[in-house]
């Protein structure tokens, strides 16, 4: 296996054979528990955690230990540095120079990156803000084929807060990689972002169609599906047809119900009001009994809050303490693999290709709009430029590398000055046809005129209506 020295930031970090592979190396390892210890004598790990944690410190730690290594830890941003206005990438150098390897916990989307980019040693992202949880996936795909021995052509229905739950957001693509169904059940006002499905679609094929649930068709709908996700090789029967004979198709049932709490960490002021608590799905004994859920798993990551209740946890169904248990093998696997003291064949299985997007570099740029971005963080933006991908060009569309946002930026110019004339710099809409002309390389994009102004430009005749 080639993970050394990588990072896991996110799922795109590990393709399937590698995950295959760490899974291989997990079940090894939890089968010979005694015989891992010292593999990583000598090596330390340190384990960072600027948001609450019970499973994943814990289980980081004491895999770590299991393996024989030690760790080093700060649990509170107010008792680092952090506190002092120390910006991450200081932070990741310092730390870099006093560890083998940093599992870092953040608030803030894309912090982990920032680590990665600057420590010098393997990174693991252990969630950062709503973007992703790649371990958290990672534990969760192995106790699926634990369970139901394949992922391909299994239902899938993520259930609850599909906005913030980094969780679901790294384990949306991981099983459309594998080749699994996805039924989306949010919580009314929880849904998947936008630019969530948008790279689901354009990176792993497949559809994904939203159903109508004005009609009420079925008054005994026990799933608040909003929106189905199939894979390009799924026969389409549940795609192709109208909303009530999905209904019908659901009937036969799902494989796993995965429940995630409300993040109110991370609500916006408002989110968390009466309503949402009232429309806030909760599985529980009563649910389980309709024969839909008759062989499906109950997985959460927890922990959980009032959406999961206690009165089915002695239910064969419910897997959320044998997947936190998971835990440990599968990240001594991980931790084992990055560096480099245990090796496993990558099987040969089949993954996506990694698309490639042009990169949007220019010194005039805008910023991230996503305000728990890493990028925009007072402390970052002296030494972090923002930085995109040009993900599509119509309707042009960016995506933050950090956070991973997608934004629509309203207004174009081209570095090219018009023959090289700066007393003709211009900016134009992002609609116009000119718009569509420029070359990548080229491209300077602002999410307003008021941007484009500052920066000199001045409107042509292609602003979407406005005229000097
Ligand atoms: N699942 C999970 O991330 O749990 P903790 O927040 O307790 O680490």
């Amino acid at each position: 296996m080639s993970l050394i020295n990588k990072n896991l930031v996110t799922m795109d970090d590990l393709s399937n054979g590698e995950i295959m592979a760490l899974f291989s190396l997990a079940d090894d390892m939890s089968a010979n528990m005694k015989e891992q210890y010292g593999l990583c004598q000598g090596k330390i790990m340190a384990s960072l955690f600027f948001e609450p944690s019970t499973r994943t410190r814990l289980s980081f730690e004491a895999a770590m230990h299991r393996l024989g290594g030690s760790v080093i830890t700060a649990s509170d941003v107010g008792a680092s540095s952090l506190a002092k206005g120390e910006s991450i990438s200081d932070t990741a150098r310092i730390i870099g120079s006093y560890a083998d390897i940093v599992v870092i916990r953040h608030p803030w989307e894309g912090a982990a990156k920032v680590v990665a980019d600057y420590a010098g040693i393997p990174v693991i992202n252990a969630g950062d803000g709503g973007h992703q949880h790649p371990t958290q996936t990672l534990l969760d795909l192995y106790t699926i084929i634990k369970e139901r021995h394949d992922i391909k052509g299994l239902k899938i229905a993520l259930w609850g807060d599909l906005k913030y739950g980094r969780t679901t957001h790294s384990l949306i693509f991981a099983l459309a990689r594998f080749g699994a169904d996805i039924l989306f059940c949010p919580s009314h006002g929880l849904e998947v972002p936008e630019h969530i499905i948008n790279k689901l679609v354009t990176e792993y094929g497949g559809e994904v169609d939203r159903l109508d649930n004005s009609n009420d068709i079925d008054k005994d709908n026990l799933f608040p599906v909003d929106a189905i996700y199939t894979t390009p090789n799924s026969p389409h029967q549940l795609a192709m047809m109208p909303d009530i004979s999905i209904q019908v198709e659901l009937r036969k049932g799902v494989d796993a119900l995965y429940v995630t709490r409300p993040q109110k960490e991370r609500f916006a002021a408002g989110e968390e009001s009466e309503d949402l608590k009232a429309d806030y799905p909760i599985v529980n004994k009563k649910l389980l009994r309709d024969k839909v859920f008759q062989k499906t798993m109950v997985m959460h990551p927890l922990p959980r809050v009032d959406e999961l209740a206690y009165d089915i946890d002695a239910d064969q169904r419910s897997m959320y303490f044998k997947q936190a248990a998971r835990g440990v093998p599968v990240r001594m696997a991980l931790v084992a693999a990055l560096l480099g003291v245990k090796d496993a064949p990558i099987p040969d299985v089949a993954s996506p290709a990694p698309v490639e997007y042009p990169s949007y570099r220019q010194d005039i740029s805008p910023v991230c709009p996503n305000p728990r971005c890493v990028s925009i963080q007072a402390t970052e933006t002296k030494y972090l430029k923002p930085e995109f991908k040009i993900v599509n060009q119509q309707p042009l569309t960016l995506r933050c590398v950090y956070c991973e946002h997608g934004f629509e930026p309203k207004f174009v110019a081209s570095a090219d000055w018009h023959e090289h004339r700066r007393e003709t710099k211009k900016y134009h809409s992002a609609e116009s046809h000119w718009a569509k002309d420029i070359k990548p390389e080229n491209l300077i994009a602002f999410n307003t005129e008021e941007e484009a102004r500052a920066h000199g430009f001045k409107p042509s005749h292609f602003t979407g209506g406005y005229h000097q």
